[in-house]
């Protein structure tokens, strides 16, 4: 080894022992910290159960104990989740899953699936990039192209990913992502793995992001803008006009956000570009995901060729993860095609979602900003009541409604989340509310 060599070789080793000596002092004088019996790492960086976010889970728990009350997560549903369900055996109303057009479960859709796994097996093994690469996962993207009426369209295998993959690989230090404050976590965790500046307007105000870019687009180099299509929590949409109108005049991209909007907004289901009749292409990123309406798993980003190329080469999510595989792949393209020959089901949709609101209203329920399209809160201004809400309606009316509760939504905008499908009946709505606001009166004297 040359003299050259073993130094460099002395250097590295001594880089090593540094950064795996937990916080070593640097100083040779000072004594040896190292975590040996003598000097023991606190408990609370060892043990799992100890770890905050166990503890804060611990405390729920309690608090749910206390009030006689099961756990409101991981409910176990036995067959196939749409307007109706079985939860334990139990037969229930469903208001809990995002099912909306009812094709997960639909025999033409579960077909597609089965000959996709016969034609290409479980897995396509490999990253798409090198050998995972399947005809199914072409047909789909183009399809979800030709719905946005843009170049190109690609497939992730999680919607989650597809956010962080697009927006940590897209952006970088010298760039800003500017979201609605109600934006999706996986948004935010894009954001932050991009190392861009992030700053959130409040929601759903153009006037508030205008100010905020007036102020500080010229400061960075790239600017996007996230917003989503339906917000799920409240049932809410964006004015995407105005929205438009100030990515161009402030040079900025716009992504949406259409894991819920798409399927459930336009009278085709074709998202916020049909429902508010604007040119698709004036939105830089169409996001979307698989897994409401179009009734499988992933996500997509669509848009122009050089977005989706770039995406397909260099996104972190897909190019270091494995392709979707086709029995996933293939009922989101069924699905597709299904929408365009039964517009009448998105009719549907929306006319009980409109009658879920109005019957809501009557009954004075508070539905905040909802809109009455797939999605309507019940907001009830405290968890402990939302969770016993949503406990005792599954255990003595066998309705199921998720409760959102802090931190999810602020502690005074705890509510019941209702997802409704387009197989929900009126009666399944008559039924629920009225049991609802019994409870509701119960709850009040
Ligand atoms: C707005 C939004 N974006 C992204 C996602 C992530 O999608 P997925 O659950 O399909 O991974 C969700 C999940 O529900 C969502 O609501």
């Amino acid at each position: 080894m040359t003299a050259k060599r073993s130094d460099l070789k002395r250097q590295l080793l001594e880089q090593a022992r540094k950064r795996t000596t937990p916080r070593a002092t640097s100083s040779a004088a000072a004594p040896s910290q190292g975590n040996d019996s003598s000097n023991p790492v606190p408990e609370r960086f060892t043990r799992f159960d100890a770890h905050p976010g166990y503890q804060q889970l611990a405390m729920l728990r309690q608090g749910a104990e206390q009030l006689g009350l099961k756990d409101p997560f991981f409910k176990v549903h036995e067959g196939i989740a749409g307007a109706t369900s079985v939860i334990q055996g139990q037969p229930c109303i469903n208001f809990a899953s995002y099912n909306y057009l009812g094709y997960s479960g639909d025999p033409r859709v579960n077909q597609a699936a089965c000959e996709a796994v016969t034609r290409y097996g479980s897995s396509v093994s490999a990253s798409r990039v090198v050998s995972g690469e399947r005809p199914i996962h072409r047909e789909l993207e183009h399809a979800i192209a030709k719905a946005y009426q843009v170049d190109d369209a690609v497939a992730f295998v999680s919607g989650h990913a597809t956010n962080v993959s697009t927006l940590g690989y897209l952006l970088g230090p010298k760039d800003l992502v500017l979201h609605d404050e109600y934006i999706h976590n996986s948004s935010l965790v894009g954001a932050q793995l991009s190392g861009a500046k992030r700053m959130s307007f409040s929601h759903n105000d153009p006037d508030a992001l205008d100010a905020l870019l007036s102020r500080h687009r010229h400061q960075f180099e790239r600017v996007i803008v996230v917003i989503e299509g339906l917000y799920s929590m409240d049932g809410d949409i964006p004015d995407l006009p105005r929205f438009i109108e100030l990515k161009k005049r402030h040079q900025v991209w716009l992504m949406v956000d259409e894991a819920h909007s798409f399927g459930v907004m336009g009278d085709n289901g074709l998202g916020l570009h049909e429902y508010f009749a604007i040119d698709p292409r004036d939105v830089d990123i169409w996001m979307g995901t698989m897994s409401k309406t179009l009734s499988g798993c992933g996500g997509y980003i669509a848009g122009t060729k050089a977005l989706v190329e770039t995406l397909r080469y260099f996104a972190p999510g897909f190019l270091y993860s494995v392709g979707m595989p086709a029995q996933v792949a293939a009922p989101s393209l069924k699905v597709l095609a299904l929408m365009q020959q039964e517009p009448e089901r998105v009719e549907k949709l929306h006319s009980i979602s409109r009658y879920f609101l109005q019957q809501a209203k009557k009954h004075g329920m508070d539905t905040g900003h909802s809109i009455g399209a797939a999605v309507v809160p019940i907001i009830v201004g405290s968890s402990p009541l939302a969770a016993h809400l949503s406990h005792t309606l599954l255990e003595q009316y066998h309705i199921n409604v998720q409760p959102i509760l802090y931190p999810a939504v602020p502690e005074k905008s705890a509510r019941l989340r209702f997802f409704l499908a387009y197989d929900h009946t009126q009666a399944h709505i008559d039924q629920t509310l009225e049991a609802l606001a019994k409870l509701l009166a119960q709850a009040q004297s």
